[in-house]
């Protein structure tokens, strides 16, 4: 069924697919030679391209410093980064390559600006102005995004008419800020240049298949949402687990820590979606007004129920000061004063070198309240656990109570497991979260993007704990082996509540 100029209903295996297909415009990258460009943006933009979600009018053009043209920039994209795809894909890929351009620069000198305005004015005289408009990515350091917006601005290419028309809208990449104070003040800078229906702050969590599907999982289903309470609920885990180290960023990460890498946006926005209150419809102010009122429902954070690690050897890692006290671990126990969860323990961790790389949420339900399995006694049957896995095999699981099948009345554990993987066609594959958060920029669409006021909130949230650290505070850094679960200090936050990090 139509709805709409481009947007359609249609049914998919029993169920029903509302797909929106981007019109015309130009995506402009900023940071055109970087690793986020190569290893992220491009592939996405080429696997629209190859969804036919990518309209084929719409072009890609690549700003950087190093001179170079159209044609050695395609030459450079595809020995670098689109020489390894399988060579059934090579009339695609330079097909998609035909449409990537490129315009050298200094982000400094306002020439470059306007020579970027003429390029994309040519490149555009086949776009109707009224059904078009352009993303423009800053995948540049982020003191460059400043005067990079400023420049821009100068140089009209911000400018939309009154109707909003042709639109120009700019992803951001976080951090967004080092602290509260310096948030505010990167917000002011924005607002001074942009509305903030044109700015996209992208958290690419957000993107993610499970992540997504939180929504849909509680509030499309009549089983999940009446059990999703204190009433039901004993306690929550959210975990982000990384195998790797700080890697070739050891710079940077030292100067930010965990906190402000993971937990300022990943951590506390798929909490925000596991815990808000269903938003009155989808669309993306009712939903981010959710996630924002839980965050203000957020009990302010006990510095004891916050540890801290490093791993082992960390101080070593190049770019990272050798008596560094740069946390590369956090776990956190937190409350949220309402209704829903009064008196639920929420456990938080995320962690660089640990066991395994997993992202998951856990929902771990109370006792039934009178076992009828005489002698067996309530608290000897073990819990109902539903765990929502973000990565690495997106899907879930529920941990239930079953029948061992024999003569005998044997109780225990069963897991059934369930894996997005398994319900791809053949050829299929789950798309990297920057190709739909790509799209919906594309569409207009900011319900996966972090607004203004959320940033703020998760900032405030976070600030005591920051400050408390960097006033060289009670709350230890503990060491923990590379490999290990983090520090064995952070085993005693869950087991106040008789339990243990579900790893
Ligand atoms: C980024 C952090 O936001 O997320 C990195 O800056 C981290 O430090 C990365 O490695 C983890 O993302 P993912 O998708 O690999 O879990």
């Amino acid at each position: 069924m139509e709805m709409g100029a481009n947007q359609y209903q249609y049914k998919w295996r029993g169920g029903f697919c509302l797909e929106v297909n981007a019109l015309p415009n130009t995506i402009v990258i900023f940071g055109a030679s970087g690793d986020l460009t190569g290893r992220k943006l491009l592939p996405a933009l080429y696997g629209l391209s190859k969804r036919q979600l990518l309209h084929h009018r719409s072009k890609i053009i690549g700003c950087a410093r190093t001179p170079m043209t159209d044609e050695k920039f395609r030459n450079y994209l595809f020995e670098k980064w689109f020489s390894s795809l399988p060579a059934s894909e090579s009339g695609e890929i330079q097909a998609f390559l035909e449409r990537v351009y490129y315009q050298p620069g200094d982000y400094g000198d306002p020439l470059f600006y306007k020579t970027l305005a003429a390029r994309l004015n040519e490149l555009e005289t086949d776009l109707n102005p009224e059904h078009s408009g352009r993303v423009y990515y800053l995948a540049v350091p982020p003191v460059l995004c400043t005067p990079v917006i400023r420049q821009m601005s100068t140089a009209g290419l911000l400018q939309e008419n009154q109707d909003a028309s042709p639109w120009r809208r700019v992803i951001l990449e976080k951090p967004f800020g080092h602290d509260y104070e310096s948030a505010l003040e990167l917000d002011r800078m924005l607002h001074q240049y942009l509305q903030e229906r044109q700015i996209y702050r992208i958290d690419h969590y957000l993107g993610k298949e499970t992540v997504q599907n939180i929504m849909i999982f509680r509030f499309a289903n009549v089983i999940f949402e009446p059990v999703w309470n204190a009433k039901y609920i004993d306690s929550v885990q959210i975990t982000a687990a990384e195998s790797v180290g700080v890697e070739h960023r050891g710079g940077y990460f030292d100067h930010t820590g965990l906190l402000r890498d993971m937990f300022q946006n990943h951590i506390l926005e798929m909490l925000s979606l596991v815990a808000m209150e269903k938003p009155e419809n989808s669309d993306a102010e009712s939903i981010r007004n959710e996630k924002l009122k839980l965050l203000k429902s957020i009990r302010p954070i006990q510095i004891n129920d916050v540890v801290r690690g490093q791993y082992e050897d960390y101080r070593n890692e190049p770019g990272v000061q050798h008596d560094s006290d740069t946390e590369t671990y956090a776990a956190m126990k937190i409350y949220i004063d309402n209704t829903r969860w009064n008196g639920v323990p929420f456990y938080l961790r995320s962690g660089k070198k640990l066991a395994e790389k997993r992202s998951s949420i856990s929902i771990r339900f109370k006792p039934v309240s009178h076992s009828v399995f005489y002698p067996v006694r309530e608290e000897d049957l073990a819990p109902n656990v539903l765990t929502l896995n973000v990565q690495p095999e997106e899907g879930l699981s529920l941990t239930i109570q079953a029948k061992h099948p024999g003569p005998k009345l044997c109780i225990g554990s069963l897991n059934m497991d369930f894996k997005y993987a398994s319900i791809l066609e053949p050829g299929e594959s789950i798309p990297d979260s920057y190709e739909r958060l790509l799209l919906d920029c594309m569409l207009g669409d900011q319900t996966l993007f972090i607004r203004s006021d959320t940033i703020l909130e998760a900032w405030k949230l976070l600030m005591p704990i920051l400050q408390s650290w960097k006033e060289k505070s009670e709350n230890p850094l503990y060491p923990y082996p590379q490999g290990s679960w983090g520090p064995k200090e952070a085993n005693l936050l869950p087991a106040e509540q008789k339990t243990i990090w579900l790893n």
